[in-house]
């Protein structure tokens, strides 16, 4: 009878014992990672050495990564990330020692725990390994998907926990690494990274990598292509294939601008080079701010500069983001909230606070629909967020992005921008090359700005913000006289003056985005070709114009823009634009028709997470 009683208090023992000593991995710590399988108290990886062979015809990444480890506590143990990697051998120390290894189970999309015996004294852990044609985190484009046609392209996207499927690593935004990288290539195709970057090609093929600054596994980046690169000033330039190149030089002719505005107000660019590569078409996502080499997508080049507020925003993560890092997916908000306010200040500095005004209250409308779509009592519209057994891209909504910007613009609002802008400058310098979770936001927020005031407290409500659902009360509202002018002339309209006799002399993009997004969600044939004979929506060439017109034809059945739907659809993965496509496509069974047949033409040029995401949302079976 005593046995198994003391049995029981020598294992409750033992547990709070292992519960104290990972102290840093229990699940109820903040800083505890649910999205990966590393145990960073025990062994640490500090530095990643990688060699890379790219090989087109197979579809594969061919590496060596040697990992510097720091054995905190003596473990005889390594634990990773993997993904769809196939491991061939793995070696200890510069004498490479072959050393056992073992893949666990296999997660949907955690992948699975890479587990390596080391020894208390192990500091470099080399493993040779090979992708999988399937990695989600590399898209393979044939010369045709190109914009030269003539070579083929490849390029990563690893946020959020997509590094893992081309590098064996430790992948959690918490834990940062240098790194260094060779690759080689074919000698037509050059290759850069987010990293210390060449500017011209070689005849070898062979391109060597430093990244001095520690970074998260989710900021490694490659890009292989037939790519030249301009200057754009100092500190600036751009990559992008021979035929686009003088386009987008024309059009981020403001960057070394938006870099001398961004130092000005929070604080040194640490980062020394910040260049932009221009990928093709199918690139899923507007930007990706992969460290001294933001990836964009070619559709902000609309020839006037008007789309550009996406490079302050990927400019604004050098800061939010890179420098300060979200500890974990659940704090993503504070690398997207933040950097939604940091890119709204960047844009009034340099175009003024009429033209901001109108970007802001775009942001607001987005902020309310992404609200209302999640549900404004649901859970998911806290910013802290719970993603625990779920992908993290389930959290990437607008809730981290505009609910966040808005808390921190009421932050401003309520102590002044003097006072604010300080904090700010501070927070960025004083947790530089550091992760930051909510919780130690927040502490930091009271100690600094707060200071026991409870008025103030109550007056700026954190907890609403962060740990409680929908729009709080405090959100500032945004007013813009110039959508005050649109909305008189979409008032005008409806009452049945034509199209062509409304005013809208020195109308910028955002002006035609307020009148196309406020529009009646009913609108007949006649009025669908009365604004398009005037202004020409089905063939213009600015993709955020372009789409919320196709938007509204897709809901009012225009059928003379059905080909620009489909060749929209087929020519373009950016995911912002497919998915509220294919979603409104698919709200009837002859729009659903349709874009399964659109889809079937399209689904092999759009990237792994274009294509999972359209899958899930078409009910596609292949
Ligand atoms: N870091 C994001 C892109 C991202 C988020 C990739 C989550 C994977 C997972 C990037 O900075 C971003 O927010 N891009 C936006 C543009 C921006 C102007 C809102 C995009 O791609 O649309
Ligand atoms: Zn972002």
């Amino acid at each position: 009878m005593l046995l198994p009683i003391f049995k029981l208090f020598r294992n409750l023992l033992l547990l709070s014992l292992i519960g104290l000593l990972s102290c840093q991995s229990t699940p109820d710590n903040p800083r505890h990672d649910v999205h990966s399988y590393a145990k960073p108290a025990e062994a640490l990886m500090t530095h990643l050495d990688l060699t890379l062979a790219v090989d087109f015809k197979n579809k594969q990444l061919d590496g060596k990564a040697t990992l510097s480890i720091d054995n905190k506590t003596g473990t005889n143990q390594l634990h990773l990330d993997a993904r769809d990697l196939t491991i061939d051998k793995v070696t200890l120390g510069s004498a490479e020692t072959v050393t056992n290894f073992k893949l666990g189970e296999e997660d949907d999309f955690m992948g699975q725990p890479l587990i390596i015996d080391i020894t208390p004294e192990t500091e470099l852990v080399n493993i040779y390994y090979k992708t999988s044609p399937a990695a989600v985190a590399l898209q393979w484009l044939t010369p045709e998907q190109t914009s030269g046609k003539k070579h083929p392209f490849l390029f990563t996207q690893s946020q959020a926990i997509l590094a893992r499927t081309w590098v064996p690593c430790q992948d959690s935004p918490g834990i940062r690494f240098t790194y260094n990288a060779t690759v080689k290539v074919d000698t037509a195709l050059m290759a850069v990274m987010s990293a210390e970057n060449g500017t011209e090609r070689n005849n070898e093929g062979v391109y060597h990598f430093t990244m001095k600054q520690p970074i998260p596994a989710y900021l490694l980046a490659l890009a292989v292509g037939d790519i030249e690169y301009r200057s754009l000033g100092p500190t600036s330039g751009v990559y992008a294939e021979p035929a686009m190149l003088a386009k987008a030089a024309f059009e981020f002719a403001d960057t070394e601008k938006m870099i001398t505005a961004a130092e000005a107000l929070y604080g040194e660019y640490r980062w020394e080079k910040y260049d932009i590569i221009v990928l093709p078409p199918s690139f899923p996502f507007g930007g990706m701010e992969n460290p001294r080499l933001t990836f964009a997508t070619p559709t902000i080049l609309a020839g006037d500069r008007s789309l550009v507020a996406l490079i302050a925003h990927e400019l604004a993560h050098s800061w939010s983001g890179n420098l300060v890092t979200n500890a974990t997916w659940n704090d993503f908000w504070l690398n997207e909230g933040f950097t939604c306010y940091f890119e709204h200040r960047i844009m009034e500095e340099i175009y003024g606070e009429e033209y901001a005004g109108m970007l802001e209250q775009l942001a607001y409308q987005d902020a309310m629909d992404a609200v209302n779509d999640i549900g404004p009592t649901s859970k998911d519209t806290h910013l802290y967020l719970n993603l625990k057994g779920r992908d993290p891209d389930d959290g990437m909504t607008g809730v981290a992005y505009e609910k966040g910007r808005f808390f921190l613009q009421m932050l401003e609002d309520t102590f002044g921008r003097e006072k604010w802008d300080a904090f700010l400058r501070d927070y960025f310098d004083r947790f530089a090359f550091k992760s930051m979770t909510s919780a130690e936001f927040v502490a930091h927020l009271n100690k600094e700005l707060i200071k026991g005031d409870k008025a103030l407290a109550e007056q700026v409500n954190i907890d609403a913000w962060i740990y409680g659902p929908g729009m709080p009360d405090n959100c500032p509202v945004p007013q813009s006289g110039e959508f005050d002018r649109v909305n008189a002339q979409i008032d005008t309209w409806l009452e049945g003056t034509a199209a062509s006799a409304l005013n809208t002399d020195n109308w910028t993009t955002h002006h035609w985005l307020h009148f196309l997004r406020n529009l009646p969600h009913e609108i007949s044939t006649e009025q669908m070709t009365d604004l398009d004979n005037q202004f020409h929506f089905t063939k213009s060439g600015n993709s955020e114009i372009h789409h919320a017109w196709l938007m509204l034809a897709v809901k009012n059945s225009y059928a003379p823009a059905n080909d620009a739907v489909e060749n929209f659809l087929t020519s373009i993965g950016r995911l912002k634009f497919l998915r509220p496509l294919y979603q409104a496509l698919a709200e009837t069974p002859e729009g659903k028709e349709k874009a399964l047949a659109i889809y079937e033409v399209a689904r092999s040029g759009y990237h792994p997470v274009s294509y999972s995401t359209i899958d899930a949302l078409l009910g596609w079976q292949q």
